[in-house]
């Protein structure tokens, strides 16, 4: 079984990205073949910043090794490093109906906060974004794509394309299913919506520990006192997030204290913060080791490429084959 999936370049990764996308996706790693990249040319449709994408690239590539990626399993790559895929992306924008693409809530989403103050930014390739997805996801017949729940549409609109390419061609790509897990689906940031970088609301994976806990401690609350007890306190943010850092005995301790009145929403933040910066602490220490040896970092990825390229290069053909091109 390949598993595959990809993480654009675009800013530092955090607890969303973490528990959304990265923690399913690091478990996959021992159940088939995996095949994980750095969405760098998706990352050129919002940004536009050569030395940021460089530097963010690298640090993506930092937070996955540190996180438990293992290179000797694993396949990670960049994805302008497989010029196939590209390539592969003419072919399947042919078979993409403009209605598939303009139904999309992400193009939708981002065009309507783009219009407002900048027209311009509202580009081609944000249009285009899931055909590059569908041929990232297609090119190394991949069976099954750990993502964020916000992608889940994307990974459909693939498997559209596919069914139309394989109809008009012949049976030439593999259809892949979408694994989205429900506990982590949205996590929330510290303004209660989704945790995003576009947001602001994030909490980074390796955040600088004043400022994390300044982020925590900052978490959006009502003004109802300690003393009053919280019905609603499932929805807490501070609760939610505890959830995923703390053991599920320490979290809902918090949770019942929080539901019968006499604890603060301070007291929840810094439990937070503490079990953040010890849940983290040994990808931490791995990180900072990686980090003085970026020449194993590149290396890793150079390695990576090779292997992701010889298998698209097998799928290309297949597809020219089945369309005429060869
Ligand atoms: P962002 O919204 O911060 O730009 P991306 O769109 O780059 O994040 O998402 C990268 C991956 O992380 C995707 O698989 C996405 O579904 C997942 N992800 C991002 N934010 C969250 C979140 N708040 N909850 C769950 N998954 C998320
Ligand atoms: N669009 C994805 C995101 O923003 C990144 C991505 C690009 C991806 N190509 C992919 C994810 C292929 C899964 C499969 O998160």
């Amino acid at each position: 079984m390949r598993i595959l999936s990809g993480i654009q370049p675009s800013g530092a990764l955090h607890l969303g990205n973490y528990f959304g996308m990265m923690k399913p996706a690091l478990e996959l790693q021992e159940q088939g073949e995996a095949f994980y990249f750095i969405a760098d040319l998706h990352s050129m449709t919002t940004l536009t910043d050569a030395a940021e994408r460089r530097r963010n690239t690298l640090d993506v590539a930092l937070d996955f090794l540190a996180c438990g990626l293992d290179p000797q399993r694993t396949v990670f790559f960049r994805q302008s490093d497989v010029p196939e895929v590209p390539e592969l992306t003419w072919m399947l924008s042919t078979v993409t109906p403009m209605g598939l693409l303009e139904r999309c809530h992400s193009y939708k989403d981002k065009k309507a906060k783009l219009a407002d103050d900048d027209l311009e930014r509202v580009n081609h390739g944000l249009f285009a974004y899931p055909v590059l997805m569908a041929a990232d996801i297609l090119i190394y017949d991949s069976n099954l794509v750990p993502v964020g729940r916000d992608q889940k549409q994307h990974v459909e609109v693939t498997r559209d394309i596919a069914i139309k390419f394989n109809h008009l061609y012949g049976e030439t790509f593999v259809i892949p299913e979408p694994q989205i897990r429900e506990e982590v689906a949205v996590v929330p940031g510290l303004d209660g919506q989704k945790m995003s970088k576009s947001y602001g609301n994030t909490v980074e994976i390796f955040g600088e520990e004043k400022a994390v806990r300044r982020k925590i401690m900052g978490i959006v609350t009502d003004s109802r006192p300690p003393a009053e007890p919280k019905p609603d306190a499932d929805r807490n943010t501070a609760i939610q997030l505890l959830r995923l850092v703390a053991p599920p005995a320490v979290a809902k301790d918090y949770e019942d204290r929080l539901r019968a009145g006499g604890l603060g929403y301070g007291d929840c933040k810094k439990a937070l913060f503490e079990h953040y910066w010890n849940y983290f602490a040994g990808p931490r220490t791995k990180r900072a080791e990686l980090e003085r040896n970026l020449d194993y970092v590149r290396q890793v990825l150079r390695a990576g490429a090779a292997k992701a390229r010889a298998k698209a290069q097998q799928v290309l053909q297949r597809a020219k084959q089945a369309s005429g091109l060869e």
